[in-house]
């Protein structure tokens, strides 16, 4: 091959390797997206919600975005196909910024899938309290919630959602926590996969 035949050929490789990666940034109209939005001082909610968007990507044609309540807007609420919105619990209930984001939502969310975590210091702190107070919310703004699935998941009994234990009674968020959050997060994919199918 003469120079100019390599030079061509490099050009070829490049502009395909461009349009892979263009393509791979582009999610397609049947891209199932779930947003999952959370309030975190200390990094305990933050970690469930990072648990819950690695198990929301292990669904294929899925797309995950994480969130704070500061940063997220309501373009995000009306793209998204599912919403998880994780709290800290604050005096048995959601925290403020969580309620704040909530009061501020605009859209409509009716069609879309919804599903809550919480963390909380103590066992019996009201971590349930705020997962439900969440679920409230979307169950007032039209939203099909989701709880986990806990036939699948392989626990005895199911729960509101995900309620991690993070201060004095069980410190840090441990690995069956963290398994319930993804486990959370793999079917609110699963089921917004599922309904955006069969409309
Ligand atoms: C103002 C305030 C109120 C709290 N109230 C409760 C409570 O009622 N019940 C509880 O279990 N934990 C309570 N906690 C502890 C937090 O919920 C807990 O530390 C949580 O994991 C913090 O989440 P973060 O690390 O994502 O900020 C409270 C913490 C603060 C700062």
């Amino acid at each position: 091959m003469n120079k100019f035949g390599a030079a061509s050929l490099a050009a070829l490789v490049s502009m395909v390797a461009w349009a892979g990666q263009a393509s791979a940034m582009i999610s397609s109209p049947d891209t199932v997206r779930v947003l999952i939005v959370y309030h975190s001082e200390t990094g305990n909610t933050e970690a469930l919600a990072e648990a819950a968007a690695e198990g929301a990507r292990s669904v294929e044609g899925v797309e995950v975005s994480m969130k704070t309540v500061d940063e997220a807007t309501n373009a995000d609420l009306e793209a998204c196909d599912a919403l998880m919105i994780g709290s800290p619990t604050y005096w048995g209930s959601m925290s403020t910024p969580v309620k704040q984001f909530i009061d501020g939502q605009r859209p409509f969310m009716g069609d879309k899938v919804g599903a809550a975590f919480a963390t909380g210091g103590s066992d019996g702190g009201g971590k349930e309290l705020a997962v439900l107070s969440i679920l409230a919310a979307m169950l007032n703004n039209g939203m099909i919630v989701a709880g986990p699935h806990y036939e699948e998941s392989g626990f005895r009994f199911g729960s509101f959602g995900v309620a991690a234990t993070t201060g004095v009674d069980s410190p840090g968020l441990d690995e069956a926590e963290l398994r319930r959050a993804r486990l959370l997060g793999e079917r609110v994919a699963t089921v917004a996969k599922r309904y955006r199918g069969s409309k």
